[in-house]
């Protein structure tokens, strides 16, 4: 299969990786990929939302499987796109329709769905500028703290959770007059719920499932849950908190209904689906679907998988999923992100990477990397993603904090204290 990998980030690395060391690859390239992907792939410049670029990449390379990394093609429709051109007709395309992103792409949407196919959510109105007094008196009535989402994608920023009443208002106001762009002219206020966070992942052709696993990440910059919001400092798998029981009940009340309303909506859906969870008390609720994989848990849930990755993709895109054995291995996961100097805020870049060849018993997949001359140089906020297996969590986690302590560039940081709250 000559296949295409879209985007440039540690997941794209991690699935780069994977893809490489199936049976059934003939070429696989990456647009735009990075340092790390160009190990194992050809990468190609072309940005994954020039959706003509990408048509004409598939059509000139002849490529079978488009693979669609990040959520905001999938969001404006590269699936909708390349179908409607007429020139791909038996191309495999691994992500959803619009209809589908929309799951992602617009949080009303997804209250909606959830309300309408009983999946277990935070209470919700949905305000606009019609309704800004109905808001505020709803963020009156609400105990504290007080959650406000932009509707549409703010690239991980559109989510406020305030304490204070008045505040809160203040915020909704600012909000729905251009705070988030055209991302917020619709606002989600939520319910907050209290509990501890993890993220499900799954593959789905519409019919079947197959869950890939779940995983924690780390959101904030500072230890101990503290600090600015990032992309994602760190991740574990499995989960030691979610186990039989929990699991079943993601199944029977998030995961089946989540794909049985689609189906019921009419929403084709063939791609991966990323379930937001709160676990409240033993009961899980959907904080927000991701119709793509998570970044880092991509690095911790893919390498686990004892299944050649094309085939069970190809299996996917014909609709027999259900055929498919998808066995995960045995004990845990864990990856720590290395990041720049300065990160979320404005970051440093162009430094060089030293000690990538020292590392002896974790995966290495860079995040924002570029390769100059012969050398690997940082070129974004999170750099590089440090992923080891051990019996137990704790080895898994000796073993990446190890490793991550031999690469080296100037401004590095990490969070030191990845899975120690679930131990
Ligand atoms: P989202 O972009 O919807 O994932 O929200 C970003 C983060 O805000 C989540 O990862 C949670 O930590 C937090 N959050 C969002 N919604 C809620 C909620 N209803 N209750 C508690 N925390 C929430
Ligand atoms: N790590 C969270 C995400 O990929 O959205």
């Amino acid at each position: 299969m000559r296949v295409l990998l879209l985007g440039g980030g540690g997941r794209e690395h991690a699935l780069a990786w994977k893809i490489s060391r199936s049976k059934r690859l003939t070429k696989l390239h990456v647009a735009p990929g990075n340092a790390g992907t160009s190990q194992v792939a050809e990468n190609v410049n072309i940005r994954p939302t020039d959706f003509e670029e990408v048509s004409r990449f598939v059509e000139r390379e002849a490529i079978d499987m488009l693979i669609v990394g990040p959520e905001e093609p999938l969001v404006e429709g590269i699936r909708d796109y390349l179908e409607a051109s007429g020139k791909h007709p038996s191309l495999a395309i691994v992500g959803p329709g619009r209809a589908g992103a929309a799951l992602e792409g617009s949080k009303e949407f997804a209250k909606a769905f959830m309300a309408r196919h009983g999946i277990p959510t935070a209470a919700h109105l949905s305000v606009t500028r019609e309704n800004l007094a109905e808001g505020i008196a709803f963020l009156q009535r609400q105990r504290p703290p007080r959650v406000l989402k932009a509707d549409g994608l703010a690239a991980g920023k559109g989510v406020l959770i305030v304490d204070d009443p008045a505040e809160a208002a203040r915020e909704l106001e600012l909000m729905l007059g251009g705070k988030f762009g055209k991302a917020g002219e619709r606002v989600v206020i939520e319910e907050f719920l209290r509990g501890i966070e993890l993220s499900v992942f799954a593959l789905t052709d519409g019919r079947d499932y197959k869950i890939l696993g779940a995983a924690k990440d780390y959101k904030r910059v500072g230890e101990g849950d503290t600090g600015l919001n990032t992309g994602g400092m760190g991740a574990i798998t499995p989960v030691p908190f979610a186990d039989a029981a929990f699991n079943r009940k993601v199944e029977e009340r998030v995961v089946i209904p989540t794909i049985e309303g689609l189906r019921a909506d009419g929403i084709p859906y063939k791609g991966f689906i990323f379930f937001g969870l709160m676990n409240v008390g033993g009961d899980p609720f959907v904080i927000e679907y991701n119709v793509r994989l998570g970044d880092p848990e991509t690095e911790v849930v893919i390498p686990r998988l004892n299944v050649d990755l094309l085939s069970l993709l190809d299996a996917m895109d014909k609709g027999l999923l259900r055929e498919m054995d998808c066995e995960l291995e045995a004990g845990y996961r864990a990856a720590v992100m290395l990041t720049a100097g300065g990160y979320p805020g404005p970051y440093e870049k162009g430094h060089v990477i030293t000690g990538l060849d020292d590392v002896r018993e974790s995966l290495v997949f860079h995040a924002g990397t570029t390769s100059r001359d012969d050398a690997v140089l940082t070129s974004g906020g999170r750099v590089i993603a440090v992923s080891a297996r051990g019996d137990t969590l704790e080895e898994a986690l000796q073993r990446s904090y190890n490793d991550a302590e031999k690469i080296h560039f100037e401004g590095r940081y990490y969070r030191r204290d990845i899975g120690r709250d679930v131990k």
